[in-house]
């Protein structure tokens, strides 16, 4: 698997004082592999649960339990770069392989062929760069999943989209008051 490893721009700062990719995805396989720390967590069948976590260099952190048919909804990370892992069970991740401009639109129509699908789970993990936008969800009718999350700089805000078709929505901004 190739994991895609954010380069920042010239004269980006975003990664100066902060942990690289590949230390976010250590951590995040780490954390997976860690049967008792994975058991600690919570499980709900009627929501997704989770416990904060001490995430390496000042990075945010969570462990995150999914009931079946759970997903996140299409979201950005705020510019924040990051990492995560499936624990248990089995998640779908479907994102954008296009830079999108972050402010200063409501409605983007998507060029045909930026779609992408893949599917995590026995520990497996990927790390996405500062423009990342995605939905991770469960797609099993039975089975939970857990994995383990890991951004730098800690969230700012969360953008939220709707999506018809090619048609992306800015819906929501979420701000970290809102999952603390
Ligand atoms: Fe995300």
């Amino acid at each position: 698997m190739s994991l895609p490893v954010h380069t920042p721009a010239p004269g980006s700062t975003a990664f100066a004082d902060g942990p690289p990719a590949a230390t976010l995805l250590d951590f995040v396989h780490r954390a997976a592999a860690d049967a008792a720390l994975i058991a600690s967590l919570p499980l709900d069948p009627d929501g997704r649960t989770w416990l904060r976590l001490a995430g390496p260099g000042g990075s945010e952190a969570w462990l995150i339990g999914w009931p079946p048919g759970s997903g996140t909804g299409w979201h950005d990370h705020g510019g924040s770069h990051g990492a995560f892992a499936t624990a248990a069970g089995r998640l779908t991740e479907q994102s954008l392989a296009a830079q999108l401009p972050t402010e200063g639109w409501k409605v983007l129509e998507l060029a045909d062929g930026v779609d992408r699908e893949r599917e995590l789970s026995g520990g497996r993990g990927r790390a996405f760069g500062p423009h990342h936008v995605h939905q991770v969800f469960n797609p099993s009718p039975r089975r939970h999943a857990v994995s383990v999350h890991a951004y730098h700089p800690p969230l700012p805000m969360m953008r939220r989209y709707s999506r018809t078709g090619q048609v992306l929505r800015l819906e929501q901004v979420e701000w970290p008051k809102e999952w603390a």
